[in-house]
């Protein structure tokens, strides 16, 4: 295949995708061919992931981060640089931009669109963040809004499902946390997995549970869906013995004196690396990922080493995905016979 024939089958899978100059705001907002789609893309990008196809040059990425970030960050930085793109950050506004002079968020997105092509904006506010996204002059991805929704993190999960699968339909996934009331990843997941009809449990403290509003939404997308409340380490343990994959979304830990009750109730939900090893031994692997970061004594960490660690894996997917994202929204030239030839394949 020549590199002018593969520019052109990017382009018609791009063109056919029809996000081009949209946000991205909850995993909702993309249709579920649109999520298939993606997929393909992403497929198509990985030979990429570690080099350069220059699909995107001369276009702008500006990353503004409100939070701390390692992951939806470098993420996407490092897939706008395989893309032959140029990246410009933030990544402590509230210090070093006008944000801290009390410049508003509106005004922010207002000047850096007119830097950069695409925006990916993480915010501890997600009113606020929904809200002011309307004064972009450029398309907006969430990297995560507040407690509402963190869609590319559900997208790259999804998408390393779908890698190791090869489909996400009839999986039994448990989402399991001790807090799914402001699990936002946990939300855009469930949400993914709905759609894409997977089998979906939710397993967190009844005083901790995924709220209404999400469970409601969910049942409207005419998903098999399963709560289980205050489970202990051994009934935990017994639900995903039969799962294809374990989603630990993780939570914020209090500090002070609610941190030993917090500690108690993170236990229940540890996955037993004895739990996973009963399964291989019956030639079935439960695999298990944890969006990250994750916290001391929240995981077994010889899961690492087995057959059902998704966590690191899913960092190399979450490249050619976000690769794929941005290839979308930013668009390909109209003429991709413009785009010089792809390079330096990884
Ligand atoms: N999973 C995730 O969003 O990680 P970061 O907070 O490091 O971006």
């Amino acid at each position: 295949m020549t590199d002018k024939t593969e520019i052109e089958e990017f382009a018609s899978l791009v063109g056919g995708i029809g996000l081009k100059g949209s946000n991205l705001l909850s995993i909702n907002d993309l249709t579920d061919e649109q999520i298939l789609d993606l997929f393909e893309l992403g497929r198509r990008l990985e030979p990429w992931n570690r080099s350069v196809v220059n699909l995107l040059p001369g276009k702008v990425l500006a990353t503004l981060f409100f939070q701390p970030s390692t992951r939806t960050r470098l993420s996407f930085e490092t897939a706008m640089h395989r893309l032959g793109g140029a990246v410009i950050t933030e990544t402590t506004p509230l210090i070093s931009s006008s944000a801290a002079k009390e410049e508003s968020l509106d005004d922010m997105l207002r000047v850096v669109a007119q830097y950069a092509n695409v925006i990916v904006l993480r915010h501890f506010d997600d009113v606020e963040a929904r809200r002011a996204v309307g004064s972009s002059g450029a398309p907006v991805i969430s990297g995560g809004f507040g407690q509402w929704e963190h869609p590319t993190q559900a997208l790259l999960d999804l998408y390393t499902l779908w890698r190791t699968y090869g489909r996400i339909k009839d999986l039994k996934v448990c989402i399991a946390s001790t807090d799914l009331d402001h699990a936002r990843t946990g939300h855009s997941m469930a949400y993914g997995l709905a759609r894409l009809g997977a089998k979906v449990t939710l397993a967190s403290p009844s005083n901790a549970r995924t709220p209404d509003e999400v469970m409601t939404k969910i049942a409207s997308l005419g998903a098999s869906v399963d709560e289980q409340l205050d489970l202990e380490q051994d009934s935990f343990n017994e639900l995903i013995y039969d799962m294809d994959l374990v989603y630990l979304p993780g939570c914020s830990a209090p500090k002070g004196p609610e941190a030993d009750a917090f500690k108690t109730t993170m236990e229940k939900y540890l996955v037993r690396y004895e739990t996973l090893s009963r399964a291989q031994g019956e030639g079935r692997t439960i695999y298990v990922t944890h969006t990250l970061p994750r916290r001391q004594g929240e995981m077994d960490l010889r899961i690492d080493a087995t057959p059902s660690q998704l966590y690191f894996k899913a960092i190399a997917y979450s490249v050619s995905i976000r690769m794929a994202l941005l290839v979308a929204i930013a668009g390909l030239e109209e003429d991709p016979g413009t785009l010089t030839t792809v390079v330096s394949r990884g």
